[in-house]
């Protein structure tokens, strides 16, 4: 844990060097063009907020406590707010100020006994999930957060009518085009983990569970919908859990990198949860999934953002101190299986280009998407101590990318579609940038197809909103 917070080199250190503002339901100024006729709906992202308390430093940029920004766009106006979720780790060391509980970066700060003691903190960080009557906060290694729709007021922890006896829910669910139905999945710790499925109606109710024992504890953040499958890919980085169990080392520490187990896949059927197939290949690490569908040959394909190592999760321990030294190299690839036999058919790169947060149209969820948006760098920075500064739509027919480069110590989030609402092929691109020129945050809105065009419009926010991890679209 770090005590202090070192003075960043480079501009999006301020945007979390000390803890983010709420702020209530604000009328967002125009600061250029103009919000489009048919954008109507609400932006949900999610992303750690404060990464201090009583002047301790956490130790993971993964350990901020989360906070949600809501921004509404109506027929009048565009309005945010932008709330800490409640959860009650969160409430007691608000009360009490200071840190209290250890989590995926950092053990409970104070005698060693605090470690056996205390579960680690639900931070509520991760993504968001928009449900007809409500928003779910969501975090890998617990449940999520209900919040209302509108309000942001956290109502509490949610099972979902079937996570019980401790199940946890991961923050990458995938949701069905057609059928609206809500795939996910949560990891259940032990000498050996155990990966929990559950499939669920449109409101968020789980309709059926499963569960399968893995080797070891491995790391896995997301998953992959194509067609009528699952698809879990295990990197080979296992946790050493002696040093964890005994409280000498944080569950983010204790992870080692094992090339030599090779990265493990298994599919499942969506309808029944059971196993298809299984196999191995090659080791790499991945956080996320672009998308995945079956070809016409029945062959899945499986885009993702590959890495070679598992330094990222060093990178991102450095975030919380608002300086990185090392590189994480990254690119897309594009992964083709036989969903039946297991067997690996093909393993090419698609962009060789430093990449992260890579999303499809919400519409085209398990299904060929003609475009990926992704996070990616700008030209010749230095990628072990920068953050992302551009945006970018990767067509796979041509190859080719289109670039919004926000520009010198401009730093977008994840890139969310927002479809048009009578031509879903058709849409927007809203993210929230942070302008570490003038220490303020805008949401700007590009035209999907003209990503290399100026903003369509630019929204000022009443404060900073510290770069996050993952949101959503919700038509209106
Ligand atoms: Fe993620």
């Amino acid at each position: 844990m770090h005590t202090i917070t070192k003075p960043s080199t480079q501009a999006w250190g301020k945007a979390i060097a000390s803890p983010a503002a709420e702020f209530p339901l604000t009328p967002l100024p125009i600061l250029s063009g103009k919000i489009p006729e048919n954008l109507r709906g609400t932006l949900y992202r999610n992303g750690p907020a404060r990464l201090e308390r009583g002047g301790m430093r956490m130790g993971h940029w993964f350990d901020g406590d989360g906070a949600i920004l809501a921004v509404h766009f109506t027929d009048a106006e565009a309005t945010a707010l932008y709330r800490y979720v409640q959860t009650s780790g969160y409430k007691e060391e608000a009360a009490s100020d200071r840190l209290l509980y250890g989590n995926y970066g950092m053990t409970a700060p104070g005698l060693i006994w605090n470690q056996w003691l205390k579960p680690i903190k639900n931070v509520a960080n991760t993504s968001v999930l928009a449900l007809p009557d409500k928003l779910l906060a969501l975090w890998e290694g617990g449940k999520p957060h209900a919040l209302d729709l509108q309000t942001l007021e956290t109502r509490g922890e949610d099972r979902l009518s079937g996570l019980n006896n401790g199940l946890p829910y991961s923050a990458h669910y995938k949701r069905d085009p057609y059928t609206k139905e809500i795939f996910n999945f949560g990891i259940s710790p032990g000498i050996n983990a155990k990966l929990n499925l559950y499939k669920s109606d449109p409101t968020g109710k789980i309709l059926k569970k499963a569960s399968f024992p893995l080797e070891g504890i491995p790391i896995v953040h997301d998953f992959v919908l194509a067609g009528q499958y699952l698809i879990f890919f295990i990197p080979p980085v296992r946790v050493n859990a002696l040093p964890v169990l005994v409280g000498l080392s944080s569950f983010g520490d204790a992870l080692e990198w094992q090339p030599k187990l090779g990265t493990q896949f298994l599919v499942f059927d969506r309808e029944t949860l059971s196993l298809v197939s299984r196999g191995e290949t090659e080791p790499w690490y991945q956080w996320h999934f672009a998308n995945g569908y079956v070809d016409t040959s029945g062959s899945v394909i499986v885009d993702l953002v590959r890495y070679e190592d598992f330094q990222t999760n060093q990178y991102l321990k450095e975030v919380a101190t608002c300086q990185t030294h090392t590189p994480a190299r990254s690119a897309l690839w594009r992964i083709k299986l036989d969903p039946e036999s297991g067997k690996v058919r093909q393993i090419e790169p698609l962009l060789d280009r430093d990449c992260e947060y890579p999303i499809i149209p919400q519409h085209l969820t398990g299904q060929a998407s003609p475009y990926t948006f992704l996070s990616v760098h700008r030209q010749g920075v230095d990628v072990s101590q920068e953050m992302f500064g551009a945006i970018a739509r990767f067509d796979s027919q041509t190859q080719s990318l289109t670039i919004a480069d926000m520009g010198e110590n401009r730093y977008p989030m994840e890139p969310i579609y927002a479809p048009h609402p009578q031509n879903p092929d058709m849409g927007w691109i809203v993210t929230v940038v942070y302008d570490g020129n003038i220490d303020k945050s805008e949401v700007w809105v590009f035209d999907s197809d003209r990503l290399d065009e100026s903003p369509i419009c630019r929204l000022g926010l009443p404060s900073v909103v510290p770069m996050g991890f993952h949101g959503t679209w919700r038509q209106a």
